[in-house]
């Protein structure tokens, strides 16, 4: 049984580091239209594990990089994040984020989805002021690729015919490039071979697959105190993830018939909050995607990627930096929120 890791361990290695990157974040919101600060309250203060720079932090770190331009990027990397929670909320049509309303709840769709562009030109400009073309250049791929992830995505909502293949593709391109950039802009800060580049943009890119699959499994068996968003949002917005499609390959053709009525019944609410099912409607494929052991699974996937996260960074020699890589990545894979 491995040892339990949570996040404060690396928190407190990176402790001056990261209040550098909150204090970042806070001006990066101060705004000449009052509603932005506003906005960046309610979102900044939500408890975010800040996973993405972590992971820049300590990749770059690994590289032997140390310096202002780090916290720079890591705060760029945040903002995109944040920018594309607030725009995937509006999306999945979700009400609860981080234990609260979020912005699309509280403040309105049209107010998430302006003050998310504004926190997407506030990661840009941080990345166009850095100054390093490559740093420039794989921060525009992940724009560009994760926007195709959610839009891949939701094209492809409510389909209980969606390949595994398919959905690699969108948890790929939503979540793992992003730390994919992460742990590569690290690396391109520190300076490193392009070997050692490849090799640690594969780490995080591993790392993203695992973390989008811990996500989907945690969908269907955490709690909401834990999750910090009621569980089974992703049955609900018709989101045909890893548990799922374990359950949809193994289950009758009766019980398949049951799932396809439902994410039909999904289909219908035009995810209108109003219109949303009961929870205890959703309730029987919660339960056959748990008796088809789609959690475990879907978990058993993510510990492979961890595996192989772990194997990519052979490059580098034993360190501080690279123990907390490590931690990181298992947190991914142990984590409940
Ligand atoms: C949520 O990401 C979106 C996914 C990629 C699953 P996080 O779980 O990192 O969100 P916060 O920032 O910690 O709230
Ligand atoms: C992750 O997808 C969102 C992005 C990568 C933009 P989800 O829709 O699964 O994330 P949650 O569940 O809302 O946090
Ligand atoms: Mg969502
Ligand atoms: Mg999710």
């Amino acid at each position: 049984m491995s040892r339990q890791i949570d996040l404060e361990g690396i928190t407190l290695l990176l402790r001056d580091d990261l209040a550098q990157v909150e204090q970042r974040l806070r001006e990066g919101m101060e705004s000449v239209a009052p509603l932005v600060p506003e906005v960046g309250r309610h979102t900044l203060s939500g408890g975010g594990k800040r996973v993405r720079p972590l992971l820049l932090l300590l990749a770059s770190r690994l590289c032997g990089y140390r310096g202002p331009r780090a916290i720079q990027v890591a705060t760029a990397v945040e903002f995109l994040h944040t920018a594309s929670l607030l725009h995937d909320d509006v999306v999945d049509g979700a009400d609860t984020r981080r234990g609260r309303p979020s912005v699309s709840a509280h403040f309105g769709a049209r107010v998430a989805i302006l003050v998310g562009d504004f926190v997407l030109a506030r990661a840009s400009q941080m990345i166009v002021e850095d100054g390093d073309p490559d740093i420039l250049w794989i921060f525009t791929e992940t724009l560009r690729t994760m926007s195709e992830g959610e839009i891949l995505q939701l094209s492809r909502s409510f389909d209980p015919e969606l390949p595994e293949a398919v959905y690699l593709e969108v948890i790929g391109r939503k979540t793992s490039s992003l730390l994919a950039t992460c742990s590569e802009a690290g690396a391109i800060l520190g300076g490193v071979t392009r070997a050692e580049r490849r090799a640690l943009s594969d780490f995080g890119w591993q790392l993203g697959l695992a973390f989008q699959l811990v996500d989907d499994a945690l969908d269907y068996i955490g709690s909401e105190d834990e999750l910090g968003k009621p569980p089974l949002g992703d049955l609900a917005e018709g989101k045909v993830t890893m548990p799922l499609i374990a359950t949809l390959k193994r289950c009758s053709v009766g019980e398949r018939t049951e799932i396809d009525a439902l994410l039909k019944a999904c289909a219908q609410t035009g995810l209108e909050p109003s219109a949303a099912l009961d929870p205890a409607e959703l309730e029987p494929v919660r339960e056959l995607v748990v008796r088809y052991r789609g959690p475990e699974l879907t978990l058993e996937r993510a510990r492979a990627c961890i595996g192989r996260a772990k194997s990519r960074s052979e490059p580098f020699t034993d360190s501080e930096s690279k123990r907390a890589l490590f931690d990181l990545a298992e947190f991914v894979v142990q984590r409940s929120r």
